[in-house]
C-alpha cells in the first residue's frame, strides 16, 4: 500500500475558486471543503500592538482537505502557497498528516486503492 497523506489548507474564501482550479490541474482527485472560523497569531485582529490586550476575533476562512497517494505532497503544498499568499496577515496555514487508512464504501477498497480511479492503478503496479 502506497504512503498516503493529508494535506489542509485554511485560507481566505476568496481563494477558493482558484484552489480548486490549481489542484484540479494537478491531478488531485478529491477533497472535501468545509466553511470555518479561525483565528492565528494576531488574534483575528489585523495588527498585535505590544501590551494591548485584545479579545480574540473568529475570522471566516474556507478548510480545504486534499488526501493524495500519488500527487507529490510537494506539489500540493507548493499550489496551496502559490494560491493563497498575498503577503498580508492572515494567508492561511497548511498542516500534513499521514494518514493510516482510506477506504472506498461502494467497493471496499482500502488503502490507495481507495482513492486512486481505478483506471489508473495498472500504471502505478
Ligand atoms: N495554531 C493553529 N492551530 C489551528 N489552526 C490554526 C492555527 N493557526 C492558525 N490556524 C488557522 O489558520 C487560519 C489562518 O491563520 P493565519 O494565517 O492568521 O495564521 P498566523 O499564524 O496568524 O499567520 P499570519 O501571521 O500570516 O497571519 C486561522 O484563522 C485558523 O483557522
Ligand atoms: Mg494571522
Amino acid at each position: 500500500m502506497r504512503k498516503m497523506t493529508k494535506i489542509e489548507i485554511i485560507t481566505r474564501p476568496e481563494k477558493l475558486e482558484a484552489l480548486k482550479e490549481g489542484m484540479n490541474k494537478i491531478g488531485v482527485t478529491g477533497m472535501t471543503v468545509s466553511q470555518v472560523l479561525g483565528y492565528g497569531l494576531q488574534k483575528g485582529h489585523r495588527e498585535v500592538y505590544r501590551g494591548t490586550e485584545y479579545n480574540v476575533n473568529l475570522v471566516p476562512k474556507v478548510k480545504v482537505e486534499i488526501v493524495v497517494c500519488e500527487v507529490p505532497v510537494e506539489s500540493v503544498i507548493e499550489t496551496a502557497k502559490t494560491v493563497c499568499r498575498t503577503g498580508n496577515v492572515g494567508d492561511g496555514k497548511i498542516f500534513v498528516y499521514g494518514i493510516d487508512n482510506a477506504v472506498r464504501i461502494r467497493t471496499g477498497e482500502e488503502g490507495d486503492s481507495a482513492i486512486l480511479d481505478p483506471a489508473d492503478i495498472h500504471k502505478l503496479k
